[in-house]
């Protein structure tokens, strides 16, 4: 059995969003998380994962691994008191710790393959995936607001806002698809310690964060209004304006400054970092392929490691 997941982009509201306002993100299908399982002859559940330089037993395993939390999730699910005995293999070529949602995606796809092999069709939904890749979230980054496993579970742009009872999970249309660049500043860094900086500057100057993370929400929900209109010139504004805030929030950082300015400077509609910032990828909306060469261009040189073009449009 054979399952996959995408890397994901925050388009607006990322942080604000743990906060309960609405934010805006999309899968990114050309970088992926794939784990594959078989059958095995009596070694219990063996995780093989090349990428990590991993290969372990499970029962053997720091039973706080991800990987290991994420087989125990699918047991507890499926209310089985021993898993099988299942080789799961799992590989990814999204860079790890860059606002990607890499881990997101190991584990989404981990639970469609196994919960495949095992034959628990319930558990291999969008819904279950999605839920159960939260609680794995939820061991590794403290108080994530669900939008990274939503998105990388159903593969679809979505406006998410974090609430109780269930968040509010919509698709909306693209009236025109939005091309982006997505270029990694190389720094890996970690989305538990962002939120939880932002978290402690939040509860030392309420006022102050609460009115950033507001600003937040009017931006993605104008944003949503604009792409649903095929607004691209309001669209990169607003991701500009979004940015502006990140600063603020100090999530931002010298390498991602850098960056987002090269893009404006040659001629992005808008930029942002993506994710939970202080290194990882920033995003640039382009119009056009002259716009696109002239913005790939000046990432490279203003020291982007890589620089891919995804494209978002509507989806079903
Ligand atoms: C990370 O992709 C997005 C954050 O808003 C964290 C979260 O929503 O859980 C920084």
């Amino acid at each position: 059995m054979i399952a996959s997941a995408p890397g994901k982009i925050i388009l607006f509201g990322e942080h604000a969003v743990v906060y309960g306002r609405p934010a805006i993100a999309a899968p990114v299908s050309q970088v992926r998380a794939t784990a594959v399982v078989t059958p095995n002859e009596g070694e219990g559940v063996r995780i093989i994962a090349p990428d990590l330089d991993a290969d372990f037993l499970l029962d053997e395993a720091d039973q706080s691994d991800a990987l290991v939390a994420t087989m125990r999730q699918i047991q507890t699910a499926a209310g089985l008191a021993r898993l099988p005995n299942l080789t799961v293999t799992v590989r990814s070529d999204i860079p790890i710790a860059s606002g990607l949602g890499s881990g997101a995606a190991i584990t989404a796809a981990v639970i469609r393959a196994v919960a495949g092999q095992l034959g628990l069709a319930r558990l291999a939904t969008d819904e279950w995936v999605s839920g159960l890749t939260y609680e794995v979230e939820k061991i590794h980054h403290g108080t994530p607001s669900g939008i990274d496993n939503t998105v990388v579970a159903y593969e679809k742009p979505v406006y998410f806002v974090r609430q109780q009872p269930r968040n509010i999970i919509e698709t909306f249309k693209v009236k025109r698809p939005l091309r982006l660049l997505v270029a990694d500043t190389g720094v890996r860094s970690s989305t538990k310690i962002a939120v939880g900086d932002v978290r402690r500057h939040w509860e030392a100057a309420p006022i102050q964060f609460e009115a950033l993370f507001d600003g937040c929400g009017r931006i993605a929900a104008a944003a949503r209004t604009a792409i649903e209109a095929g607004d691209v010139t309001a669209i990169g504004r607003l991701m500009t304006e979004n940015q502006r805030l990140l600063v603020e929030m100090t999530v931002s950082s010298p390498e991602l400054d850098a960056l987002v300015a090269a893009a404006l400077r040659a001629g992005a509609l808008g930029a942002k970092l993506s994710g939970a910032g202080r290194g990882g990828n920033m995003i640039a909306l382009v119009e056009d392929e002259e716009m696109e060469t002239a913005v790939r261009q000046a990432l490279l040189a203003a020291n982007a490691h890589t620089v891919l073009t995804t494209t978002i449009k509507s989806r079903n």
